[in-house]
């Protein structure tokens, strides 16, 4: 059995095959970095005409070489209404064509379970922190599409702090890995930085804070001080990953379990990686790095999973699509 996989919801453009027995056997993958860098952020519009450019491509690349898909999965959500499209409409349109099935996947399952493609990986239940540039999250998952939504964040997403906290020392777009690379160089230990919400109930986070202690002390430092913006790199990291180890020690007290799988962009953070593997009496597992940002792979494999359990939905694109709105999968051909 192949899946095929399509991912177009932000700004990679993703394809892959996901064979049920031997695992990934094909794969590409085409990145707008260069096409965004200028814009300092993803322009919706350009993401959507890129996508449409290079996907057609891509498929018919993946249709000559790879082997004949079964299915089709494609992202439909949440993301770039315009981006999404693309994606959805080739994905149904080569479905109908060869007529094999088509089934939407939601983007932020998807990064949940792409920690466990691997061989060895850990199954169901387990805490999952799902760290990108657009979601914060952690949740109890029980199963395919049972999931509980421990925490949020209530204002910026960690990957936009990330960001927007490069940004503000000058790093190149995207500013996350940026930055980490940065932070590597110092010692830091110069600034103090809050850790918002740590001593509060719950599972929450917030970042705006954080951003904002980051931005007056940019300002205090001399433009050619170099050590300086490689301390509070430091700093800003050390407190993020802080405050991301003491929530997901937390989630995993509250709900006894003791597995904890860490996926989305910012998991490739080696200090994240690092503090978190520290943790005792957890098995913390995290996806290979080229597997945490986005991929058409970790669709494909999604694709498989809910296809294998009955999932027969073909859903429209959809911006906004919680996980924890997420249900096990349903024969139904159609989301109603
Ligand atoms: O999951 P992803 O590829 O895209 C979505 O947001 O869906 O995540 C991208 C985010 C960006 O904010 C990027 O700066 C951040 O992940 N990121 C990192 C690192 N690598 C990527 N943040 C911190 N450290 C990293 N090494
Ligand atoms: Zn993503």
């Amino acid at each position: 059995m192949h899946v095929l996989g399509i991912e177009t919801s932000c700004d990679e453009t993703g394809v892959a095959i996901w064979d049920s027995d031997s695992g990934l056997v094909w794969e590409r993958l085409f990145s707008q970095i260069d096409l965004h860098a200028e814009y300092g952020g993803v322009v919706p519009e350009l993401a959507a005409r890129d996508h449409l450019q290079r996907l057609a491509r891509m498929v018919e690349a993946a249709l000559k070489e790879g082997p004949a898909p079964d299915v089709v999965a494609y992202t439909a959500g949440p993301g770039l209404v315009g981006a999404l499209l693309v994606g959805a409409a080739l994905g149904q349109s080569l479905a109908t064509g060869r007529d094999i099935p088509a089934i939407g996947i939601n983007h932020l399952e998807a990064h949940l379970l792409a920690p466990l493609m691997e061989p060895d990986a850990p199954g169901f239940p387990f805490v999952a922190l799902l760290v990108s540039g657009g979601h914060t999250l952690l949740i109890e998952a029980r199963g395919l599409g049972e999931y509980k939504l421990l925490g949020t964040t209530l204002d910026d997403a960690v990957g936009e702090a990330f960001d927007k906290t490069a940004s503000l020392l000058d790093l190149p777009y995207p500013g996350g890995p940026a930055l980490a690379k940065l932070a590597a160089t110092s010692e830091g230990g110069r600034f103090t930085l809050p850790r918002p919400l740590l001593n509060r109930p719950g599972c929450d986070f917030s970042f705006s804070g954080l951003k904002t202690a980051a931005l007056y002390a940019v300002k205090e430092l001399a433009p050619d001080d170099k050590a300086g913006r490689a301390a509070l790199a430091h700093d800003f990291e050390d407190a993020v990953v802080d405050t991301l180890v003491a929530k997901c020690k937390r989630a995993l007290g509250m709900t006894g379990l003791d597995t904890l799988i860490v996926a989305g962009g910012v998991a490739a953070n080696q200090r994240l990686r690092e503090r978190l593997y520290e943790l005792p009496d957890a098995q913390v597992r995290f996806p290979d790095a080229a597997l945490c940002t986005d991929n058409g792979a970790m669709i494909a494999y999604a694709g498989w999973l809910r296809w294998n359990a009955g999932e027969r939905r073909a859903y429209d694109v959809r911006a906004r699509w919680p996980l924890d709105s997420l249900r096990p999968p349903s024969k139904e051909p159609h989301d109603g």
